[in-house]
């Protein structure tokens, strides 16, 4: 159970975006409630990212609602959002997350004890020192992830956060998002790796052309697809 003041779910009603005169976001209805992670799946310019930004209120729809704590234009409050190429300042991996530590209002008598807690959670004690920049992307991302959670959010998006590494760094960044989900952060995690949605996800919501085609259960999603596209999807196949 989330604390009563909680921004969950996530309501996506009757919203669409256009950029243009093309459609590029028409979702009737969807709900991201508490709980396990869920991965939103699709294939290239589907609408992941589209749907992250709406999600985080880094862009307004053209049409219908979007609600967080059942407000419209919630302030970013306990919301993250991890970019698909996270870009870090010019100084150590602790001063990055000192200055999101900052930026959320934490006192400075406390960041120091925080910043080893999230740097032992992504792994990087050894890293305190050491210049954000000059860090592998496996590590940058780690790192990234370490200062989204400096927020202290209740709700991460993530896009892609797995999509330029090798498999043991994906595995590194599947292992943290399983732990920060088992601390009662809701994730929402875009991929277009089907391996990473299934171990990682409790439902799976498959875009197509804007649309959710399906959001059901991983279970489901995995075994039982309803739709002809999801299986298609699944299968490799290229929707059109
Ligand atoms: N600001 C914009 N102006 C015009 N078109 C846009 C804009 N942002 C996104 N699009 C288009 O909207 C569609 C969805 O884009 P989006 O980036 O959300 O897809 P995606 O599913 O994240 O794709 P990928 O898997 O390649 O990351 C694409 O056709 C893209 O070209
Ligand atoms: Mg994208």
């Amino acid at each position: 159970m989330r604390a009563p003041d909680s921004g969950l779910p996530l309501q996506f009603e009757h919203t669409r975006v256009e950029a243009g005169n093309r459609r590029i976001l028409d979702i009737e209805a969807l709900t991201i409630a508490s709980g396990a992670p869920t991965a939103v799946v699709g294939p290239n310019g589907s609408g992941k990212t589209t749907l992250l930004r709406i999600g985080m209120g880094l862009l307004k729809p053209t049409a219908g609602r979007v609600t967080w704590g059942g407000r419209e234009n919630a302030a970013a409050t306990r919301r993250a959002f991890l970019f698909q190429r996270p870009v870090m300042l010019m100084r150590s991996a602790a001063s990055n997350i000192d200055y999101a530590l900052a930026s959320a209002d934490v006192p400075r008598a406390v960041r120091k004890r925080k910043i080893s807690e999230l740097l032992a959670l992504v792994g990087l004690s050894d890293f305190e020192a050491r210049p954000a920049r000059h860090l592998s992307g496996g590590e940058q991302q780690r790192l990234a992830l370490a200062r989204a959670l400096a927020r202290d959010p209740e709700l991460l998006l993530l896009d892609e956060p797995t999509a330029s590494l090798d498999p043991a760094a994906a595995k590194a960044v599947e292992d943290i998002l399983r732990e920060v989900a088992g601390r009662g952060i809701k994730i929402v995690v875009t991929t277009h790796d089907l391996g990473t949605a299934r171990r990682l996800a409790g439902d799976v919501v498959l875009l197509h052309r804007g649309r959710v085609i399906e959001h059901t259960l991983s279970g489901i999603f995995f075994t039982q697809p309803k739709t002809e596209e999801a299986r298609r999807f699944q299968a490799g196949d290229l929707l059109i």
